[in-house]
């Protein structure tokens, strides 16, 4: 074990709450891989204290910090520079400090493009996106930038028209068409929190997919969601969740610690450690 000196580098994930983040496992692992004098904090903060405490993060020294629920939007009005990944996204999910100076990103959308490339999927052709809400919109804009054509089914219909008001070219449907509208698709994303444990299943009808239809889910507790265990049962490919929380950590953990490092079968073991 190494460690620290007076020098180490220090960032972590500010949520509330924090407890249930498999992020300082993450980061941790990478850590010890590569052998860095630097750690990464869980840090629990309510709603009414968050700016107060990215200020006063970046005063102690901070590299930086993760941000998530409830956070993400009041992370994005915080920064001093949005990076366009931010912006697309309309929320923050990665913060770099320089020089005094708070810059946000938004990695969700690129961990879920380079989750699919890992796993041999190619995004082209038409995806269809269940949900409407915060991760919903980072995948979306980053389909779109990879190329593909998008629509989006949400159980509020409001919330996807705003989605598309954001996003041009987006399409949506109504939460009703969800299994007529996959003949023609690609691949098939669940960004609602439906089939996460404690969570009702999400209710979905796969006889209408077409065989070579790619089934995805952003849920990663349990790591195999129903949606996963019946698309594999009908023989089509799936990509779970988890691959995607760590390549979305990869470009933090790059800006803060100076090494980008691999995602790999080992380090996917060690953060799906007690999952089901
Ligand atoms: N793998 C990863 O790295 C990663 C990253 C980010 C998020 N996530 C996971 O993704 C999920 C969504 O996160 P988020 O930040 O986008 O949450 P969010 O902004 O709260 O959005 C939740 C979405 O789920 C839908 N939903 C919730 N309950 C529903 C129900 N009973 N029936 C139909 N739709 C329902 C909501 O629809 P309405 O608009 O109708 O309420 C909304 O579209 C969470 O489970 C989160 O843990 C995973």
């Amino acid at each position: 074990m190494r460690l620290l000196t007076g020098s180490a580098r220090l960032a972590g994930v500010i949520g509330w709450p924090v407890a249930h983040s498999r992020s300082p496992r993450l980061h941790g692992t990478w850590l010890a891989r590569y052998d860095i004098d630097g750690a990464y904090l869980p840090l629990p903060v309510a709603p009414a204290d968050f700016s107060a405490v990215v200020r006063a993060l970046v005063k102690a020294g901070f590299m930086g910090a993760n941000v998530t629920i409830p956070h993400k939007e009041a992370a994005f009005a915080l920064c001093d520079v949005v990076e366009p990944s931010a912006a697309r996204a309309g929320a923050v999910n990665t913060l770099v400090f320089e020089h005094g100076k708070i810059k946000g990103s938004n990695t969700d959308g690129a961990g879920f493009v380079a989750n699919l490339r890992a796993h041999g999927v190619n995004p082209t052709g038409q995806a269809l996106l269940l949900g409407a809400g915060g991760a919903a919109r980072a995948i979306a804009a980053a389909l779109q930038d990879a190329g593909m054509s998008v629509s989006v089914c949400n159980r509020t219909p409001e919330r996807a028209a705003a989605l598309a008001r954001e996003l041009p070219g987006l399409k949506t449907l109504a939460w009703e068409q969800r299994a007529a509208a996959l003949a023609d698709c690609a691949l098939l994303v669940n960004t609602t929190a439906l089939g996460m444990a404690k969570q009702p299943p999400l209710v979905m009808d796969l006889s209408k997919a077409a065989s070579h239809l790619v089934v995805t889910d952003i849920v990663y507790a349990p790591l195999q969601t129903p949606l996963l265990i019946e698309a594999k049962a009908r023989g089509l490919q799936i990509v779970s969740g988890l691959g995607m929380l760590l390549h979305q950590a990869v470009p933090g953990f790059a800006a803060w610690f100076g090494v980008t490092p691999v995602v790999d079968d080992e380090l996917y073991a060690i953060v799906a450690g007690g999952l089901s």
